[in-house]
């Protein structure tokens, strides 16, 4: 069995700080790891990259959907989204400018990138490489205002708003609807038999796919996978989760939730690239984030907590807690070879 010092090490190898090219030829095999290094729901990395002339296109990678958890496949677009925003900022640092659109025709991302001299590395560039999710709780220390501020700029996007909820009576509410969330998709069999079949349940199994929920990065022992198959169904209970979710919110500063004025694919990318550049922001900050979506996911709830945070017309689309904390392991990546493709020739 492979060791989580091998594990240490890989994770840390994709995330390596290249020094950037001094001729000024553009780098798009660097653009795409740090593309590779973005959320996606499950950590499925749905995606596969293709360089044409002057831009990357980002294609869904439909054979890495996830049916139960996201039917309509909306996290596998907002996935795309994130990869998308890492490349403005990485592309940025390489002396270019990048232009995000949704191609309705093959359901790409295509980023159009242009020489602009002015362009540089940023904070949000330099937190490519560190940004995670940090599954476990936070230390319960407030957040100051200007931090507070520029959080919740870097998640406005286009047609995309963040609200952010810092009350306790919020998180109470919040914990609330995770809760009934938890009780929904843990009492689904086909939610948990495809969760499941994502988890990688010991270093060796994470380093075979190189994509899955690494048990590492959420603080879990490593076990056998026949093994954690197995005792996983007396452990991962509704209320077990309920309480631990209960806790972690409980010891977060604040939760956002991310809503868009329209809910089809284009929004869905629009709504993954604000997420991305509010998690970017937040590691510039040394502030931790991670997902609670459960209210989101679990379609009888939506409308409910969409009503709570009264919605005009508005969707609810991501949501994410965040605060002080430790860092955590980091998660891995399939290798860049893996998600390259060819360019169809122009006939
Ligand atoms: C659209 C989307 C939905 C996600 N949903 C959840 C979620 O419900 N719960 C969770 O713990 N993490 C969620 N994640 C986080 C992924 O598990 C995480 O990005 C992935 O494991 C890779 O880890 P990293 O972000 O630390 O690199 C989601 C990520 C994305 C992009």
């Amino acid at each position: 069995m492979a060791s989580t010092k091998e594990y240490d090490q890989a994770a840390s190898e994709i995330r390596r700080l290249d020094a950037l090219r001094a001729d000024g030829v553009l780098d798009t095999r660097e653009l795409i790891r740090c593309a590779t290094l973005a959320a996606s729901s499950h950590n499925t990395q749905p995606w596969t990259f293709c360089v044409r002339q002057d831009a990357i296109t980002i294609l869904p990678d439909f054979t890495r959907r996830c049916p139960a958890v996201d039917p309509d496949d909306s996290h596998l677009f907002k996935s795309l989204g994130c990869a998308a925003e890492n490349v403005v900022h990485a592309a940025a640092a390489q002396g270019f400018s990048a232009d995000v659109r949704f191609n309705p025709d093959e359901e790409s991302v295509v980023v159009v990138l242009s020489r602009r001299p002015s362009a540089g590395a940023t904070d949000l560039y330099r937190a490519i490489t560190r940004r995670q999710c940090v599954k476990t709780a936070y230390d319960g220390t407030p957040i100051g205002q200007p931090e507070l501020e520029k959080l919740e700029k870097a998640g406005e996007g286009r047609n995309v708003r963040p609200i952010m909820l810092l009350s306790e009576a919020q998180k109470a509410t919040v914990i609330d609807y995770v809760t009934r969330g938890n009780v929904t998709q843990l009492t689904d069999r086909a939610f948990r038999d495809e969760l499941v079949s994502w988890i990688r349940f010991n270093p060796g199994a994470a380093l075979r796919t190189g994509d899955g929920l690494s048990g590492r990065t959420s603080g879990q022992p490593a076990l056998p996978t026949w093994i954690a198959k197995w005792i996983i169904g007396w452990v991962l209970t509704p209320k077990g989760q309920a309480d631990t979710d209960a806790k972690n919110i409980r010891s977060s500063a604040g939760v956002v939730v991310f809503v868009s004025s329209q809910n089809d694919k284009a929004a869905w990318v629009e709504v993954g690239r604000a997420y991305e550049r509010f998690a970017l922001q937040a590691t510039a900050l040394d502030i931790r984030t991670a997902f609670i979506n459960q209210p989101v996911e679990v379609r009888p709830l939506r409308p409910q907590f969409e009503s709570w945070l009264k919605l005009n017309g508005e969707h609810a689309q991501l949501m994410v807690r965040f605060g002080h904390g430790a860092t955590a392991p980091f998660s891995l990546r399939r290798p860049i070879d893996d998600v390259i493709v060819p360019a169809a020739p122009i006939i």
